[in-house]
């Protein structure tokens, strides 16, 4: 398997023989006839779902699946508080952001106050792209630059200047002559310590150099805090000296907290808190609205005020009466239920669990992540540390049809991406570490055959 997009990763070939029920490849044949071929479905055998309620998803035929890899309802599939917020929001009003509301201040409010005290001004959008259009936007207004520096396999969205900053596209697709790439810290293959934040600092300079030399003024440093399509690389936290270098060079550090933020890497609800700075932009989305589209740019006032006198900003669903009731709702139930702190706690918890399954499967060489958001790296020798992209492949794939969902990330797709939701309890955990046992064992077997 060679590289291929993040979309590729775990994709369904069409005509590659699954075996379908009948109701599954006709649906298949007319998706693919309507929606055309850019979409790609999960697994060898695509599940077909129907319904969700809390950690499990149940298929066209009635099968439960134990859900440990979405981490957009992540305050549970079909959260009820959150369907009851938007359902009412809905029945009474829901118009833009060119009426005053409450909620969208309430709300917003309470938002930046889990931030630190510099990033104190929020903007709504309906997507993580937005929300990264937006902060590029932004950057390139403060600083009269345009070069972005991205890590190597980032994925930052959809829209034309954040798909053209986003590596992980694949390389058929051409970044922008405004982008340069970063090699990802990968703690597991370079070694860990003080000393790999430095380097990556030094290289994140040279990238801006880069930049330079080639006449393109630099802008931002775009990153995602917990790195995960560069393979879930949760530690060391090396974003401190980046933050420096960054500065130095005349650029912003945008945080990218779409597949980080609200929880998923821990107590402390923000990716870029773990690695202990205070960036200049805060782009969000993802479970902000636990799957009703909401997302945000929050930012210091300092970037803000002058991008805000200069160009009006409206965007008609971005902060909708209903998507706001959804946000607060989300919010809600991670602060009443302290899910941040099940999110710490469970995930050291299945990290622990999941190391102690490296005695009897030489497969997996390494198990990281922070929170809920955890990284398995399967490789062919540990001595080597050469990933095993087919073998995660089979993994996923086994999971599946044992009724837990997963996937995949990470440059080779050899690390697994499993994201439980906040809502986890003790049982799901077990579930999911003792299913993981029975796929490595299965997998591993099938090797020897
Ligand atoms: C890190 C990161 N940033 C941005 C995005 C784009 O978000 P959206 O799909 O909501 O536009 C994604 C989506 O997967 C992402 O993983």
């Amino acid at each position: 398997m060679g590289k291929s997009t993040i979309l590729d990763g775990n994709s369904f070939q069409p005509g590659s023989g699954a075996d379908l029920t009948e109701q599954d490849a006709q649906l298949i044949a007319r998706r693919t006839r309507v929606l055309g071929p850019s979409y790609r479905l999960f697994y060898d055998r695509p599940v077909h779902l129907v319904r969700g309620a809390d950690t499990r998803v149940w298929d066209a035929e009635g099968n439960e699946y134990l859900d440990a890899y979405n981490n957009v309802p992540s305050v549970g599939h079909a959260n009820p508080r959150v369907a009851a917020a938007v359902h009412e929001q809905m029945r009474r009003l829901n118009t833009h952001s060119r009426y005053l509301q409450d909620g969208i201040v309430d709300y917003a409010e309470r938002l930046v106050a889990t931030m630190p005290d510099e990033v104190s001004q929020v903007m709504f959008t309906n997507s993580g792209s937005e929300s990264n259009d937006l902060a590029l936007r932004m950057a390139e207004h403060a600083t009269g630059g345009t070069g972005v520096v991205v890590t190597s396999e980032a994925y930052h969205g959809t829209t034309d200047i954040v798909a053209k900053a986003s590596p992980a596209m694949g390389s058929d697709f051409a970044l922008g002559a405004h982008v340069e790439t970063v090699p990802a810290p990968d703690a597991y293959r370079a070694g860990g310590g003080e000393g790999l934040g430095r380097h990556f600092a030094e290289q994140l300079t040279a990238a801006f150099d880069r930049l330079r030399a080639r006449g393109v003024a630099p802008s931002a440093f775009l990153v995602d805090t917990i790195m995960a399509s560069d393979g879930v690389l949760s530690d060391p936290a090396v974003l401190g000296p980046a933050l420096e270098a960054t500065h130095r060079a005349g650029a912003l550090l945008i945080a990218d907290e779409v597949q980080p933020g609200f929880a998923r890497t821990g107590d402390r609800l923000w990716g870029f808190a773990r690695h202990g700075i205070v960036p200049d932009l805060v782009s969000m989305g993802k479970p902000m609205g636990n799957g009703f589209p909401v997302a945000a740019l929050a930012g210091r006032p300092e970037l803000f005020g002058p991008f805000g006198r200069d160009i009006a900003y409206f965007n008609t669903f971005g902060g909708s009466s209903a998507a706001v009731a959804a946000a607060a709702a989300v919010l809600d139930e991670i602060q009443e239920r302290e899910l941040h702190l099940n999110s710490e706690r469970l995930g050291a918890a299945i990290r622990a669990d999941i190391r102690t399954l490296m005695d009897r499967h030489s497969c997996v060489g390494d198990v990281r992540g922070a929170g809920l958001f955890i990284g398995v790296e399967i490789v062919r020798d540990r001595g080597t540390r050469e990933p095993d992209p087919a073998m995660a492949h089979d993994l996923i794939n086994a999971m599946r049809d044992l009724h837990v969902l997963i996937s995949v990330a990470g440059p080779d797709n050899s690390v697994l991406k499993i994201r439980p939701m906040l809502t986890y309890t003790r049982a799901d955990a077990d579930r999911l570490v003792e299913t993981l046992d029975l796929a490595l064992t299965r997998c591993g077997r099938a090797l020897q055959a």
